[in-house]
């Protein structure tokens, strides 16, 4: 597929942040336990496709969770993401791991032949980097690469999650939430010395995510997404949604702020003689 010109001036963006912030990021999310979000979705992973399994993790960054995954028996594992600094640091922790490839691409122009995957995970926020259109275009990709039978695993933002940053925005302070399955109590923390704001609201869904480290200040557009509109951007690729998993709720919310969604691309039926 040939990327849209709007996919590349988002990919762009990315890339830069991602080239910066690569020596950073595994110290930054050093308390996430990605171990057990492995473990969450591995379980998915063997009930939902027999063994031997090939996986793609789509925007593998730094491998943080490449690595665990990639521990489990049954499957061979292909990390790709657009950052060539994620990469260096991801490269740098499969020295000695055989089973793993790595590629430097952009996920709207995969260079994989169609259908060749039993399984594409988008693990940590992944679809939130691009508007609607773009999250559009990104499905369809998945679903090329996706054998029928296979499951693209994702999970997002929601709304309720861009609410929660308003509100704390508002109040003056920091947006914070409990993260069940980290053993963090924000997913986007900030060190004391920052006096201003992590994220800026810009309008109704999106935020520009700022970064502080090394020195430098580092930007991206976060877009929040509803539960029920992603829904049925799979449903109208032709998904078949499997499960749908609240990772993230903090005490007072009225709806999960994370989830993480399966869709299955249906086998074609056979029809009987
Ligand atoms: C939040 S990081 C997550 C990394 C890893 N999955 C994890 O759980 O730690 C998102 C990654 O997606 C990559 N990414 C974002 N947009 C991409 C695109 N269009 N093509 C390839 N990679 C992309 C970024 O470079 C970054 O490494």
């Amino acid at each position: 597929m040939t990327p849209s010109a709007n996919s590349i001036d988002e990919t762009s963006a990315i890339q830069d942040f991602y080239d910066a912030f690569a020596p950073h990021y595994d110290a930054f999310y050093e308390l996430i336990d990605y171990p057990a979000w492995a473990a969450i979705m591995q379980q998915q992973l063997d009930e939902l496709l027999p063994a031997p399994r090939r996986i793609l993790e789509a925007g593998c960054g730094t491998g943080a969770m490449l690595c665990e995954i990639a521990k489990y028996p049954g499957q061979s594992c292909v990390g790709v993401d657009v950052s060539s600094g994620m990469l260096q640091v991801c490269r740098s922790k499969l020295k000695f791991e055989p089973k793993v490839e790595l590629a430097q691409s952009d996920l709207f122009a995969l260079g994989f032949q169609t259908e060749c995957f039993d399984a594409v995970l988008g693990a940590f926020s992944l679809l939130n980097f691009f508007p609607s259109f773009c999250r559009k275009d990104l499905l369809k990709e998945v679903w090329r690469i996706l054998k029928p039978g296979g499951i693209f695993l994702t999970d997002y933002f929601t709304t309720h999650r861009y609410q929660q940053l308003l509100q704390a925005l508002a109040q003056g302070r920091e947006a914070s939430h409990q993260e069940p399955v980290f053993t963090i109590s924000q997913i986007f923390p900030t060190q004391s010395s920052q006096s201003a704001p992590s994220f800026v609201a810009h309008d109704q869904l999106m935020c520009e995510r700022i970064l502080r480290v090394g020195g430098q200040i580092l930007k991206h557009p976060l877009y929040f997404i509803d539960p029920q509109q992603m829904a049925l951007d799979f449903s109208a690729m032709g998904f078949q949604i499997v499960d749908k998993i609240s990772l993230v709720r903090d005490s007072s919310a009225t709806a999960p702020n994370r989830v993480t969604l399966i869709g299955r691309k249906p086998c074609p039926s056979f029809t009987s003689k």
